[in-house]
């Protein structure tokens, strides 16, 4: 099949990469960054915010499926940068869906949301919840969701949604200085420089690791499953101290980290339910441990990566003090 992968330079996008091609199939790239080249994809290096270029490359390519995954996804952030991170969620969904319908080739959309369309509603969170996300990321990704819903009763093509939570693993960006516990840890530590908690480190978090979640977003695809919509992750809850402890063990490192107040409008508890996953797919977790003792290889092998702070929107009293650029 003619694969579109929208975020292909990242993390979640380039794994993916890696699996289509391995299953056969002929796969494209769009994304704004050329991090992490999978060699035998086809990749185009634009901001799918401009509208004429995503529809020119997008026409160009006629995909089958497409696997939507380009976004800024710094749900912290986008309370001082509402304009960036909404429009990278919301306008790179519209100009990349648009086109592919234009093309008549269009049989699947699979779009990825997030865990932050639920907010902070009782957990575990479960798919036929009503969300209530409670950031500007969050609310963005939900807007995508029900147009797409919307768009696919009109036009005809399938759609799947993808909810996953806390993805980490080799290939992350280890140089966003606004997302990204577990790589922002370890950057950390290979600086030998105190790593950030914020509020009292008791946040509880499912740490999910990349190879079982781009397989079940692989399989999203081409199996049959139109019109569902999945938590994607795992099970177990960890905290962040627990997260801190365990990386400290891995890395054998004496650098601790430092504490500073929580982040505004920081959801608590993020867990999801799993069992429509599970039913439909299995779900296997790699131990946390094993996880990230892979990842931390990955990432001594990088090296410390220097963060890219951007200017932030809005200015607000609580801006993390760690954030370097300002309003
Ligand atoms: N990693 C997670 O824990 C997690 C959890 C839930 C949802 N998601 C979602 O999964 C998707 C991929 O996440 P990731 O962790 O791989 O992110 P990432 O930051 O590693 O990669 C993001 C990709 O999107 C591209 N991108 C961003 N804005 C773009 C724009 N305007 N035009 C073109 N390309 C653009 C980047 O170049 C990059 O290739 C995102 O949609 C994110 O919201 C991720």
């Amino acid at each position: 099949m003619k694969c579109l992968v929208t975020g292909q330079s990242g993390l979640i996008g380039s794994h993916l990469v890696d699996l289509l091609l391995k299953n056969g199939h002929e796969v494209y790239g769009i994304s704004r960054t050329n991090r992490n080249k999978i060699p035998g994809s086809r990749n185009f290096c634009l901001d799918l915010r401009d509208t004429k270029k995503a529809r020119e490359t997008i026409e160009l390519i006629a995909p089958e499926v497409v696997f939507a995954l380009a976004a800024n996804a710094a749900e912290g952030k986008s309370f001082f940068s509402p304009i960036e991170i909404s429009t990278s969620c919301i306008d790179t969904f519209f100009n990349t869906l648009v086109p592919s319908i234009r093309t008549r080739k269009l049989k699947r959309f699979v779009f990825t949301s997030s865990i932050a369309v639920y907010g902070s509603i009782p957990t575990p969170f479960k798919e036929s919840n009503n969300p209530q996300p409670k950031d500007i990321y969050g609310i963005s990704k939900l807007t995508a969701e029900k147009a797409l819903k919307v768009m696919s009763q009109v036009y005809g093509f399938e759609y799947v949604i993808v909810r996953p939570h806390n993805v980490f693993g080799p290939r992350q960006n280890m140089s966003d200085p606004y997302r990204n516990v577990v790589t922002l840890f370890m950057n950390q530590i290979l600086k030998n420089e105190p790593y950030v908690i914020y509020g009292n480190g008791e946040m509880k978090r499912c740490f999910s690791y990349i190879d079982e979640v781009v397989e079940i977003i692989h399989r999203c695809g081409f199996e049959d499953v139109a019109g569902m919509i999945f938590n994607v992750g795992s099970n177990l809850s960890w905290s962040i101290n627990e997260l801190s402890a365990a990386i400290q063990k891995i890395t054998r490192s004496k650098v601790k980290p430092t504490y500073l107040p929580e982040r505004v409008n920081e959801v608590q508890q993020a867990i999801s339910d799993h069992s429509l996953l599970e039913r439909v797919f299995g779900y296997n977790d790699t131990p946390l441990e094993v996880a990230l003792r892979r990842t931390w290889k990955w990432a001594k092998a990088q090296g410390p990566q220097k963060y890219k702070f951007t200017r932030l929107e809005l200015s607000h009293p609580h801006v993390p003090k760690n954030w370097k650029s300002r309003a």
